[in-house]
């Protein structure tokens, strides 16, 4: 068997041949074959826009590897700066590789004083943090004008760096001012997800350390969320990348499409939806109400899974182990009857939707002490990782501006009407 498609043109029968290679067809041949002939795909649904080498997602399976290294192995034995220089640069580091690699993130943690101040200052007490992230990654562009020359290797590891370091101080700097509490500077006598947390919920101590469970619970959800391939947030920092934008506002440019609900916006929205729920017997009737197209289960189903998101399963035994620290999260019970309904229904069967990252996450989230708000940040942090280890790779491939076509469906060519005759 020939692992290869026949494209046969009916107009003129004519045919070619075309390879299939990773289980995919070049378009170059399709375009060569049928030039002006677009393939219509909305969505991307069938389209690869690129190959790489940095994360492998088999969804029919529920598998998910960065650089081949499988989620499960390394949500239980890595770090997230650790996973953060494998997927950035390719293999996990050696001791004295991580103790560099470490030292470097911690020591650009902190922002430039107008920033800090200037910024958050401007917005609104109310601003929501992701809006506020968003901007604020964006106007980091402003800072580091040199960010620019994305040419060269060393300068875009540098911001790379700047861009991983600050992340989390911009995030809790944007809770804090939302709070109306006094920003906390970075420490770097504490590893990544403690001086996140530290940051975060530090009032008046010195010498906050974080609960240890709760500290592995926040680095394990940031290996989770570290890379999902070509994603709408990925792709968005990708495209805008193309036309040798900056880091900063090709970062920015992701951090606005994960801050949609149908994306990063579905673990505040599944919060949302568990308290309106609001309790155990009415999970029956707001079923009914999804089935009926009324509702969407908020963290069900996937563009690429089509079984369980193995980062859901790992996040559901990690919210054991934070649940015994916080006490139980009362909207738990709700999710897991929500869960063992959906998974026996032809409805959620035959489309095969099951539990995605965020159905359980924000329930962790909440536990923690971190406010609806807050949840797209959390994923925004780690992601930040992904977004620059895509944006890397794209630079360094002999990448093309993202520019697809169109099907044009509007009005034929017609003369411009004077404003008295219409
Ligand atoms: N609840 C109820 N029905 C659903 C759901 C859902 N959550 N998701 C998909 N469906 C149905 C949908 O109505 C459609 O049914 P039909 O064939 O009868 O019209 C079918 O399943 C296929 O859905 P689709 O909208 O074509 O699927 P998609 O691949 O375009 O959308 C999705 C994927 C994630 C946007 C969607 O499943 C969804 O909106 N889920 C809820 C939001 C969510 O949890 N998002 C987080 C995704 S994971 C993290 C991330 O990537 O950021």
């Amino acid at each position: 068997m020939s692992e290869s498609i026949t494209i046969t043109d009916n107009r003129t029968g004519e045919s070619i041949e075309v390879p299939i290679e990773n289980g995919a067809v070049d378009a170059g041949a399709w375009k060569k074959f049928l030039p002006g002939t677009w393939f219509l795909d909305p969505a991307f649904g069938t389209t690869a826009s690129t190959e790489s080498a940095i994360t492998f997602l088999d969804g029919g399976n529920g598998v998910l590897e960065y650089r081949g290294y499988p989620i499960d192995q390394l949500a239980e034995k890595s770090s997230h700066l650790e996973v953060a220089y494998l997927l950035l640069n390719g293999e996990l580091p050696n001791e004295s590789e991580l103790s560099a690699w470490n030292d470097e993130i911690t020591h650009h943690t902190y922002l430039h004083e107008n920033y800090r101040r200037h910024v958050h200052d401007a917005f609104h007490y109310d601003a929501h943090p992701m809006g506020l992230l968003t901007s604020s990654v964006a106007g980091l562009s402003t800072f580091y004008p040199e960010s620019k020359d994305i040419e060269d290797p060393e300068n875009r590891m540098h911001q790379i760096v700047r861009l991983i370091a600050k992340m989390p101080t911009i995030a809790a700097s944007a809770y804090r001012f939302s709070k109306g509490l006094p920003f906390v500077f970075p420490r770097n006598d504490l590893d990544y997800a403690s001086n996140f947390l530290s940051m975060m919920f530090s009032i008046a101590e010195d010498d906050y350390v974080p609960d240890p469970a709760l500290r592995r619970a926040m680095e394990i959800l940031f290996i989770l969320h570290a890379d999902h391939e070509q994603n709408c947030s990925t792709t968005a920092a990708r495209v805008v990348g193309s036309a040798h934008a900056d880091p900063y506002v090709s970062v920015a440019a992701a951090c606005a499409a994960l801050y949609g609900p149908r994306h990063g916006g579905a673990n505040e929205a599944v919060l949302r939806m568990l308290a309106e729920i609001g309790s155990y017997e009415n999970v029956p009737a707001y079923m009914e109400r999804v089935k009926s197209g009324e509702e969407r289960l908020m963290g069900f189903g996937h563009r690429v899974y089509k079984n369980y998101d193995p980062r859901a399963r790992i996040i559901k035994d990690a919210a054991h182990d934070v649940f015994k620290v916080t006490g139980q999260n009362p909207l738990l019970d709700i999710a897991l009857k929500l869960e063992e309904v959906a998974l026996a229904d032809p409805y959620f069967i035959d489309r095969k939707l099951y539990p995605n990252v965020d159905f359980y996450s924000g329930l962790i989230y909440q536990s923690m002490g971190f406010p609806v708000e807050m949840f797209t940040v959390l994923f925004a942090i780690p992601r930040t990782v992904g977004w620059l280890a895509h944006w890397q790779e794209m630079l360094e491939m002999e990448s093309r501006i993202a520019r697809p076509r169109q099907v044009y469906t509007g009005v034929a060519s017609r003369d411009y009407t004077p404003i008295g005759d219409r």
